[in-house]
C-alpha cells in the first residue's frame, strides 16, 4: 500500500557516496526506511555490501573511489541502467588529510579539494544528467559548521583531533557551490542543498589520548551542551530527500546543537 506521507521515498532510487560511515549510515538508514532503494558507494565494498545487506535486500553497495572522477559518472549510468532513474544523491563520502596550518601543503589542499569539493561537483553534474531527463531530483552536499564559521583553536590544543585549513576551504566552497547548482538547476526541477553537521564525533575520537578532555572542551562550545548523534542528522536528510522539503533549495540546513548560534 502507498504511504500518503509527504517523507514518502517509495520507489525511488538514492546514491550514498560513503553511506556505511558514522554519518553516511545513518543517512542510508533513514531514506531506506522510508522506502527509497539505497545505493552505498564507497572505496571500501565489503564494509558498504555489509551494510547494505542489513538495510534489506533491495539495497546494494557499488565500489567508487570519489578521487576517480571518471568513474563516478559510469556509476551513476550504472544505477540508472540498473534501477531506471535517480533521485537522490547524497554527496558525503569524504577522508583526507588533516595537518596543522604550520605542516599544511599545496598537496594537502589540492587532495582535499579534489576529494570533498570537484567530486562532489561531478557527482552532481552527472546525476543531473540523469534527474534532468525527468524534470526532478534532489541533491543533498554534506557541508560542515566549519563551512560557516572558524574553530576554537583552544579547543584542540592537547588533543589528536585537528581543525586542519583545506578542510574549513573545503567545507566554506560546498556550501557556495550548493547554493550556484541549485539555481542552474531549478529550471530542470532539481533542489540541491546542503546539510553542515555540527560535532559528532565517531567513538574512536572519545577512545583517542586525549579524547575525553577534549570532548569536554567541545561541548562546553555547544548551547545544548553535548555531541550529536548521528540519528539527530536524519531528519534533515529526509526532509530535503522527499516531497516534505519540494520548496526548499540552495539552502543549507545547519544542525549543530546551536554551535553557531553564538
Ligand atoms: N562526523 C562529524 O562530526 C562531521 C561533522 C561535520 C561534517 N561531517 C561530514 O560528514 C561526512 C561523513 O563524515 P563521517 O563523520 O561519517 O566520516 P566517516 O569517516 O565515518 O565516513 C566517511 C565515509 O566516506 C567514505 N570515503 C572515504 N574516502 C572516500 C573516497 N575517496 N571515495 C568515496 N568514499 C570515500 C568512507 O568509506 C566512509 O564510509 C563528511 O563529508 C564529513 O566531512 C562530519
Amino acid at each position: 500500500m502507498m504511504s500518503n506521507s509527504i517523507f514518502d521515498l517509495t520507489g525511488k532510487i538514492a546514491l550514498v557516496t560513503g553511506g556505511a560511515g558514522h554519518l553516511g549510515s545513518a543517512f542510508s538508514e533513514i531514506l531506506a526506511a522510508n522506502g527509497a532503494t539505497v545505493v552505498i558507494a564507497s572505496p571500501n565494498l565489503e564494509k558498504s555490501q555489509a551494510f547494505a545487506l542489513k538495510l534489506g535486500p533491495k539495497h546494494e553497495a557499488m565500489k567508487l573511489d570519489l578521487d576517480d572522477s571518471a568513474a563516478i559518472g559510469a556509476t551513476m549510468d550504472q544505477i540508472v541502467k540498473c534501477h531506471g532513474a535517480l533521485d537522490v544523491l547524497v554527496n558525503n563520502g569524504y577522508s583526507g588529510p588533516a595537518p596543522s596550518i604550520d605542516k599544511a601543503t599545496p598537496e594537502d589542499f589540492d587532495k582535499t579539494l579534489h576529494r570533498g569539493l570537484t567530486s562532489y561537483f561531478v557527482a552532481s553534474q552527472q546525476a543531473s544528467f540523469h534527474m534532468r531527463k525527468r524534470g526532478s531530483g534532489s541533491i543533498i552536499n554534506i557541508a560542515s559548521m566549519y563551512g560557516l564559521v572558524a574553530s576554537y583553536p583552544e579547543v584542540y590544543v592537547g588533543s589528536t583531533v585537528n581543525s586542519p585549513p583545506n578542510y574549513h576551504a573545503l567545507k566554506g566552497g560546498l556550501i557556495h557551490l550548493t547554493r550556484h547548482l541549485a539555481v542552474y538547476w531549478a529550471c530542470h526541477g532539481i533542489r540541491v542543498n546542503a546539510i553542515s553537521p555540527g560535532p559528532f564525533p565517531p567513538k574512536r575520537v572519545l577512545e583517542s589520548p586525549g579524547g575525553r578532555e577534549f570532548i569536554e572542551r567541545l561541548s562546553q562550545k555547544v548551547p545544548l551542551k553535548r555531541m550529536g548523534e548521528p540519528r539527530e542528522v536524519q531528519g534533515a536528510l529526509l526532509l530535503l530527500a522527499s516531497e516534505a522539503g519540494s520548496f526548499i533549495t540552495g539552502q543549507n540546513i545547519v544542525v549543530d546543537g546551536g554551535w553557531t548560534a553564538w
